[in-house]
């Protein structure tokens, strides 16, 4: 070794320029963004719903982060316009996901805002979409002879339900339609390249 202080002073160098590149940099570039005017925050049952969303596996199949046109026809599928990273502002932790077995979901709340529809979906998605692969989330409801008061009665294609009594949806399946539904980013935001 030609001298221990070159060597200690190239380490030097390195780690300075290793920790500018990968640490300072990055913290300049990544500046918490301003919310877009139309982005609503969660409200209470909405954020409940998410966590549902998150225990029941949702994000493995669905993915929250329509593409550009010039990657993925995403737009012309119904999907909505490319994501913006201030998107994501009140999204903690992101469920952006990398499956699209079934749609992505980023706009669904705009593409389909009837609760009864979710319900009748998650009950069973076959009876609404033939063949569908997936799964039927039944654990989510309750079959009753009668409705009690302030029961959400789910109405169910005909031939679905039980031949007598009702299926009532449980509050937790209440709370990921709310949040199914609050999943609309229809509203304008700046081009990418004029975000601040
Ligand atoms: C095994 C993969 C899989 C899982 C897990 C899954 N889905 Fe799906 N999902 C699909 C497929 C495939 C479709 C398209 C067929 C259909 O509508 O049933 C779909 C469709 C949907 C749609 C309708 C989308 C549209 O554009 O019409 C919604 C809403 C939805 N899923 C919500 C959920 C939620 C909420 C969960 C978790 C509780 C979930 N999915 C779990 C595969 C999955």
């Amino acid at each position: 070794m030609e001298s221990p202080a070159k060597l200690i002073a190239g380490a030097m160098v390195t780690l300075a320029v290793a920790t500018a590149s990968l640490v300072v940099l990055p913290y300049l570039q990544l500046k918490p963004l301003p919310p877009p005017p139309g982005l609503e925050p969660y409200t209470e049952a909405q954020l409940r719903g998410r966590q549902q969303y998150i225990a029941h596996g949702c994000v493995y199949c669905h993915s929250q982060q329509p593409r550009d046109p010039s990657q993925a026809p995403d737009a012309a599928r119904g999907w909505g316009r490319a994501s913006v990273a201030a998107d994501y502002t009140h999204d903690r932790p992101h469920l952006l996901g990398t499956m699209r077995t079934g749609p992505d979901l980023f706009n669904i709340g705009a593409r389909q805002p009837s609760e009864d529809w979710h319900l009748g979906h998650l009950y069973q998605p076959r009876a609404y979409v033939p063949g569908s692969t997936m799964p039927p989330y039944p654990f989510l409801f309750e079959t009753k002879a009668k409705a009690a008061p302030g029961d959400r009665v789910v109405t169910l294609p005909p031939g679905l339900g039980p031949p007598d009594g009702v299926v009532v949806a449980k509050p937790e399946v209440r709370d990921l339609v709310a949040y199914l539904q609050s999943l609309d980013h229809t509203y304008p935001v700046p081009l990418p390249e004029e975000t601040p």
